[in-house]
């Protein structure tokens, strides 16, 4: 692909991830979303639901079933002549770094809002980490056929607790069994709500003119109430404005209800003709654009046994410049070693298809043996390295023992690839055999001992070990940190990357620790 079609495909892309709080409503669009870019014919035919809502059991079943959060983490559609690539991310908070790392790979947010509960905890979490970057915003609020909160109240809390500017580009009329549908504030057109279409690709109907007779009708006894509504968003609320959007400081607000299928197109529409192409990325040594010819990208997930078919490990990697051709030769930056990718899948509502070729702004998944790691840049040869994809030190730390003693190399291997998805990190201490798993929320360990058995036959048991928090050490000066290993070598362990690490019993030991070393780094985040 050359010259200008290079470019006119690059600026076609629109790499999005949703924003929200279990259970407003992030399946249910997204499930819509593949219906209106025809990836499904009938919605609620996407099977299997979220891996990662409510109890452990639910997100055990729904692991074996593979359900859509698992096998949809990308999902690829054309629409109105753009290529929307649209990234999953977990809703279980047990699995946010996974999201926070995934936020680093698109180019804008959709933030679904549920009308009833307003802005919600996750949410506030989620959009601190989108302000990291300036990644712009739109917004959907959710659930308009319920009775929910008063929209102008809703328009207020999303400003003061978000700390965004708020423009509605439509408005809704009525709510619950009342709903009928949503006016747009900058076209003057009412897209009317039809019961019933919950499942396919509903009809547009449109009355053009809040002043036209149609209008009335479709309103009465409400009308005066609602033109009087109208004025009042108008004058109290902010105007759209595209640069304020692209900078992330302004959410352009569509209303809608995503069960009943409604309103999401409009969002959809919205979306795509505002949502910004792929945005130039910092490396360590220079900004890369979109557009530049040669090729470079970087891994932001992986995730083994995607198909217990295949038994592999899929690194998923964002192309950041250049294209990818089936085939083509690959410098893996970190290792240095030049590697030939035949085989590039990508992920069609669950189905794997092999890639040709693919852009700037797209995702292609890369079969990982073992060689690749979260943050790890991929070139044409030039040594750059995209910065700014985190690696969290874990919060909570088991000692995991084997039942079956035979099984250890079993072991180290299942927790080493687990590890490698970055939701769990498995520590070897230098000093002894024992293995440490770190995690930062109690169902990864349920998890990780559910996933040793089922995907390499080990059966293993956690138990407390005094680690208070891991800290991954750094120090320029060789000879002070071979002192270093010698004092502190009951404490040091090797993470499943082959990074040193620190694991402090308490508080306390970290702080004097520190203090005793002051030339040798202890961080809490680690970036390839
Ligand atoms: P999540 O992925 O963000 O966690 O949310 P999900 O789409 O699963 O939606 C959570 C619940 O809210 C589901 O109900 C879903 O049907 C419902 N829901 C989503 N959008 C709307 C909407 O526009 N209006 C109404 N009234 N409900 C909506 P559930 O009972 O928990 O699940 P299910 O048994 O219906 O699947």
């Amino acid at each position: 692909m050359g010259g200008s079609n290079f470019i006119n495909e690059i600026n076609k892309r629109r790499t999005f991830a949703i924003i929200s709080h279990p259970d407003a409503g992030k399946t249910t669009i997204t499930e819509k979303l593949l219906l209106l870019g025809q990836l499904i014919q009938v919605a609620g035919t996407v099977k299997g639901k979220k891996a990662d809502r409510h109890a452990t059991s639910d997100w055990m079943t729904m692991e074996q079933e593979r359900g859509i959060s698992v096998t949809s983490s990308v999902m690829q559609f054309p629409y109105k002549g753009r290529m929307v690539n649209l990234l999953d991310t977990p809703g279980h908070e047990d699995f946010s770094e996974d999201t926070y790392r995934t936020l680093t790979a698109v180019d804008s947010a959709l933030m679904i809002v549920d009308g009833a509960k307003g802005v919600e905890e996750r949410t506030i979490k989620l959009m601190d980490v989108c302000r990291l970057r300036d990644t712009p915003i739109l917004s959907f609020v959710n659930k308009m056929d319920r009775d929910i909160r008063d929209p102008i109240d809703l328009l207020d809390e999303i400003e003061e607790v978000l700390k965004i500017e708020g423009a509605p580009i439509n408005w809704p009329i009525g709510m619950g069994k009342e709903f009928k549908g949503v006016y747009n504030l900058y076209t003057d057109t009412i897209h009317v709500f039809k019961q019933g279409q919950s499942s396919v690709i509903a009809d547009d109907i449109r009355i053009a003119g809040l002043e036209s007779d149609e209008a009335k009708q479709l309103l009465g006894l409400y009308y005066e109430d609602f033109v009087e509504e109208i004025e009042l968003v108008k004058g109290a609320s902010h105007q759209f404005n595209l640069e304020d959007y692209l900078a992330g400081k302004l959410t352009p607000v569509f209303f809608g209800t995503a069960l009943s299928n409604f309103g999401v197109r409009e969002m959809l529409d919205g979306f795509v003709e505002w949502a910004p192409a792929p945005l130039a990325r910092a490396t360590d040594e220079r900004k890369v654009e979109a557009t530049e010819p040669e090729f470079s990208g970087f891994v932001f997930k992986i995730q083994a046994n995607m198909d217990p078919k295949h038994r592999d490990r899929i690194a998923f990697m964002r192309i950041c410049s250049g294209t990818y051709k089936k085939g083509m030769k690959m410098k893996h930056v970190r290792i240095g070693k030049d590697i030939k990718i035949a085989d590039a899948v990508t992920f069609k509502a669950g189905e794997r298809s092999a890639v040709e070729e693919a852009v700037s702004g797209d995702i292609i998944g890369l079969h990982n043996h073992g060689t690749i790691q979260i943050g790890d840049t991929f070139t044409e040869g030039e040594p750059l390295k995209y910065t700014g994809i985190p690696h969290f030190a874990p919060e909570m730390f088991r000692l995991i023992r084997l039942k079956d003693p035979l099984k250890a190399k079993a072991l180290q291997k299942g927790l080493q690839q687990l590890s490698e998805e970055g939701s769990t990190q498995v520590f070897m201490p230098l000093n002894n055999s024992n293995l440490i798993v770190g995690a930062v929320g109690q169902l990864q360990y349920e998890v990780v001992a559910y996933r040793l058995k089922d995907e390499y036959k080990v059966s293993a048991i956690y138990e407390p070990v005094s680690v208070y928090t891991a800290r991954w050490i750094e120090c320029d000066d060789s000879k002070m940190l071979a002192e270093f290993k010698r004092k502190a070598g009951d404490n040091l362990a090797m993470d499943g990357g082959g990074h040193l690490t620190y694991l402090a019993p308490t508080r306390v030991n970290l702080q004097l620790m520190e203090e005793r070393w002051p030339d040798v780094k202890f961080r809490a985040t680690r970036e390839h």
